[in-house]
């Protein structure tokens, strides 16, 4: 435990203070004083159990019981909704058919920031009916009990307000190409905000069905929901859009948009599965033509998963709309996607090639969950995985499928496989089955265990059981149950049902149950077969000792073992977390072994240095003896390792020696990336310079080679000139930056001729960043301002965090707090560009803290973006003075909302920075000084 001297010292001077002045004082006083006392203890033991043995734990135990009692079950929605745009309020009607379960005379449902006008149960006589604003509940009690197998309707009339927020029914305003300010309405439920538009059961597993009349203004308005509109009411100024009763479905994924968007349409072909139907795109009429790109791929990706899955597509239409103001990138509403702007809008002017691969990237998620996780939903937000960890998997194969062009087989493992390894080697890290249960704990749960973890075991699962019977066991899955909900085990039923060899229950359990993931040890026995053995893999290795062993499974793992030898061998096995190690036997002529093929386990491993060095020599005489997700995990574990002090340094380093040879964007990537971030460690040290020159050095020749002009038409290629030339700016290459600076000159002298949007971060960032004048940053600002595209937008605000000037960047902090300069939605993307600059970090940190209150009070505590905050700007903190000020935040402000974990994890982090520092940089520089400045006069940039 940490600090617990200062801590020791608040509480005695407090002691003093009582204890000097208790003789003297009145009572009330010495009560007061004793409060305050207890205060700075209650402070304490919250502040104990974040930091101290505890730290693993992702939560507090609550005390509230937050789920609905089980005694009614909702069968039917009749809504009726009025969002006045004009006013920025709604009002709304509902009636609600429900099947008694249990006797009782409570009708207990959630509603939350509504004004509840009326409330009537048909025959029945309702004695009351109140709020209780800490569980979100709408209680209405009887005056008569509701007898077992009752099925009664319940109607309420309420009202509630539409402006200043992201969720729940809320507006978004836009500016038309006249000018003019234009204001729509729309839905965003997930996971615990349906309750902010309409009273209702808000679980995933209390599905209805819905019928949905929304009122919108008469003329170029209209309303979509998410199933195909049977009549219009016109009722003069008004008219009433009526829906078809919808499938039975959860209220999360309930949506309406009253907008005046135009939409193109387009086919959706099921071959022989089902039935063909439409699929819409709405956007603001004078962007409607960015949205081809999305139908073409939505068409494309849809008819695909039809394929897949082998379940018909199970409603009649499949819209999506692109809304200007958006919490999350994308929502998968039943028949009605929403989505960002920038995640659904192409537009071969402003969005470059990562843009484009982010869209389609981000629509095959979607509309992976238009069966998983809507036709199949969770029962509880514990086994939230299941949708969002399959959805990540399947968005991959998604893509793949409609552009096998784009290697996104191989980018699973640097976008989403390597970052949660990151993650997941810390004690803040949770299991994927995770129990919640307040709306911050559900919230918070939307994080990279849930998406990246999930979707990693899941591909870890697919590889082994092999990818034709995983598919047969995810249509059994579906068609099992259907409109229903699930927990992990059903999924897990379908799996093992298909294999024959293969105990997957027990092997996942160890994977989905507990936290962490294993190095596997690997070492070369006298008799050439080569020995396994299996240990936790902690990034900090002082964790080792704080590590608590509460796991069932003792923090082992069962792990699918796959390997190549460097006489072509391939071989699987599976190593049983119950068994102590595990042998592989091979011919007496191998030298090499390699495990984790294309690195589909959920596992790091290690070799001892003998086979490190066999492998490394491979590397560098013939790096295609390796295939790309091979060579890019060998580059990610090795450095992994290094980090950890589970290896030498030494080791990493010499692999980079092989990067000279290499062209391929996913190695690549890993290479950069660990480039960019040891430079950003070493930035305040000794070895610093000798770094840069070696780094700059590495990458000499691959940056000649990219270049600085765009291909037309090769995707991994433009993905790879990005990553390098971002790293050659950011690494200071004299020639990547003068390049940089004179393509923002000319852009500056005449704004409307811009480089290609796959440039145009770079130049816009490294551009600002040697500029020292604030007029610049004021043209680029006025830029910003004006421009209506989304995407391009953004590559201008990202652009302006570039200056190295800290008055500018705390004014553009201050200035980003205007809604009307920097949307909502992309507030935290700034705050975040603005703390990864070195100038900016301690300006953030600073604004933050004295800006804590403000930010609540806009935001609130249950935003996840919010809570994520404290991690993302604290990320690059490596000083005990940085991480006192951190501890001091958290105790002065106990109430953490939906960042938890977030705090958890930013404390952590801070601690393996300073020790990093600590244990590694003699290491770095000694290599970098010696081996390295051989290398590096050879090949100066
Ligand atoms: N179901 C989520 C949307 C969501 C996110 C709801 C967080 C509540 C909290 C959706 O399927 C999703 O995962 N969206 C992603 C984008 C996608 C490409 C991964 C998002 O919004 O970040
Ligand atoms: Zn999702």
């Amino acid at each position: 435990m940490f600090l617990s001297g200062y801590w020791l010292q608040v509480v005695l001077s407090w002691a003093v203070v009582a204890f000097a002045t208790a003789t003297v004082v009145v009572a009330v006083q010495k009560a007061k004083l004793e409060k305050d006392l207890q205060d700075v203890q209650n402070k304490i033991d919250i502040y104990e159990e974040w930091n101290g043995e505890s730290t693993h734990r992702m939560k507090r135990e609550d005390t509230v019981k937050y789920r609905l009692p089980t005694a009614l079950v909702p069968t039917h929605y009749n809504l009726y909704w009025h969002p006045d745009l004009e006013t920025g309020s709604f009002t709304g009607q509902l009636r609600i058919t429900i099947n008694v379960v249990e006797a009782t005379n409570q009708i207990v449902l959630h509603s939350y920031l509504l004004d509840i006008t009326n409330v009537y149960v048909l025959n029945r006589e309702v004695d009351k009916f109140e709020l209780e604003e800490e569980r979100q509940f709408l209680i209405i009690t009887l005056t008569e009990e509701l007898p077992k197998d009752a099925r009664i309707t319940l109607g309420i009339l309420f009202g509630g307000q539409m402006k200043d927020k992201l969720v729940g029914l809320y507006s978004s305003t836009y500016l038309n190409e006249a000018g003019d300010t234009r204001t729509i309405s729309t839905t965003k439920f997930e996971p615990t905000y349906a309750r902010q538009a309409f009273p209702c059961f808000d679980e995933p597993a209390l599905k209805a069905t819905f019928e949905i009349t929304v009122v919108h203004p008469s003329g170029s308005y209209h309303a979509v929901s998410n199933m195909q509109q049977t009549e219009s009411n016109y009722l003069g100024d008004f008219t009433e859009a009526i829906f078809e009763t919808s499938v039975s479905m959860s209220t999360y994924l309930v949506c309406i948009i009253v907008s005046d968007f135009s939409s193109y349409s387009t086919t959706v072909r099921a071959n022989g599965i089902g039935e063909d139907f439409s699929m819409q795109a709405y956007a603001t009429s004078h962007q409607i033509e960015k949205v081809e790109f999305a139908l073409e791929f939505g068409a494309a990706v849809t008819e695909y998963y039809i394929q897949y899955y082998k379940v018909p597509y199970p409603l009649t239409k499949l819209d999506m709309a692109a809304i200007p103001d958006f919490a999350s990138g994308a929502m998968e509403h039943w028949g009605l996607v929403t989505y960002r702007e920038t995640a659904l809008l192409y537009d071969t002017s402003y969005s470059s090639t990562a843009n484009k691969q982010s869209i389609a990237g981000t629509l095959a998620h979607e509309i992976a969950h238009q069966w998983f996780g809507n036709l199949v939903t969770m029962k509880w937000w514990n086994d939230l995985w299941l949708n969002e960890g399959f959805a990540r998997f399947m968005q991959y194969k998604g893509v793949d499928a409609v552009h096998p062009d784009w290697g996104m087989i191989e980018q699973f493992q640097i976008v989403a496989l390597q970052p949660v390894l990151v993650y997941d080697a810390k004690l803040s890290s949770h299991p994927i089955v995770q129990k919640v249960e307040s709306p911050d704990e559900i919230t918070a749960l939307f994080d990279t265990i849930s998406y990246e973890k999930g979707g990693s075991v899941i591909r870890m699962l697919e590889a082994l059981v092999g990818s034709d019977k995983f598919e047969e066991a995810v249509t059994n899955y579906l068609v099992k149950h259907q409109f229903n909900n699930t927990v992990t085990d059903d999924f897990l039923t379908e799996v093992e049902a298909v294999v024959t060899d293969v105990e997957i229950k027990k092997l996942m359990l160890t994977w989905t149950e507990q936290m962490g993931y294993p190095v596997l040890n690997v070492s070369k026995e006298a008799d050439g077969s080569f020995q396994v053995t299996q240990q936790r893999f902690l990034s900090n290795p002082a964790s080792y000792d704080e590590a608590p062993s509460d796991s069932e499974y003792g923090y082992r793992w069962s792990v699918p073992i796959t390997y190549i030898t460097d006489d072509g061998t391939e071989g699987s096995l599976i190593y049983d977390y119950d068994v102590e190690t595990v042998p592989i036997f091979v011919a007496s002529t191998v030298q090499w072994i390699k495990l984790n093929v294309n690195q589909t386990g959920y596992y790091r491993v290690n070799y001892e240095e003998s086979l490190w060095t066999l492998l490394i020599q491979q590397l560098i005489s013939n790096p295609d003896s390796f295939e790309i997700a091979d060579r890019a995990h060998l580059l990610n574990d090795a450095f992994a390792l290094a980090d950890a002090s589970q290896l030498s340094y030494r080791i990493p380093l010499e692999m980079t020696a092989y990067l000279g040879q290499e062209r391929d964007f996913v190695p690549w990537y890993v290479a950069a990336t660990k480039l960019r971030s040891l430079h950003r460690s070493l930035m305040f040290s000794e070895g610093y310079v000798t770094y840069l020159n070696y780094a700059r050095s590495l990458i000499a020749g691959v940056y000649e080679e990219v270049g600085w002009t765009v291909d037309a038409d090769n995707h991994l290629k433009n993905r790879l000139r990005v990553s390098i030339l971002t790293t050659a700016c950011a690494l200071g290459v004299p020639d990547c930056l003068e390049q940089a600076a004179q393509r923002f000159n000319a852009f500056l002298l005449n704004p409307t001729s811009r480089p290609s949007p796959d440039l145009r971060e770079i130049v816009y960032y490294y551009g600002m960043q040697q500029s020292t004048s604030q007029s610049t940053w004021e043209q680029l600002f006025q830029l910003f301002v004006a421009e209506t595209d989304a995407s391009e937008k953004l590559k201008l605000m990202y652009g302006l965090t570039g200056v190295l000037n800290s008055q500018t960047l705390f004014n553009f902090l201050v200035l980003a707090g205007d809604e009307n300069i920097v949307r909502s939605q992309d507030y935290f993307t700034c705050v975040q560009y603005i703390a990864a600059n070195p100038v900016g970090e301690s300006v953030v940190w600073e604004f933050f803290r004295e800006q804590w209150l403000q930010l609540i009070a806009r935001f609130g505590l249950n935003n996840r973006n919010l809570g994520r905050l404290i991690s993302q700007i604290t990320a690059n903190f490596a000083s005990s003075v940085k991480l006192e000020e951190v501890q001091q935040f958290f105790v002065k402000y106990p109430e953490s909302g939906a960042g938890a974990n977030s705090r958890l994890e930013a404390v952590e982090t801070i601690k393996y920075n300073i020790e990093w520092l600590a244990r590694n940089h003699a290491d770095i520089t000694d290599w970098l000084s010696g081996t390295a400045s051989a290398l590096t006069k050879k090949t100066q940039l």
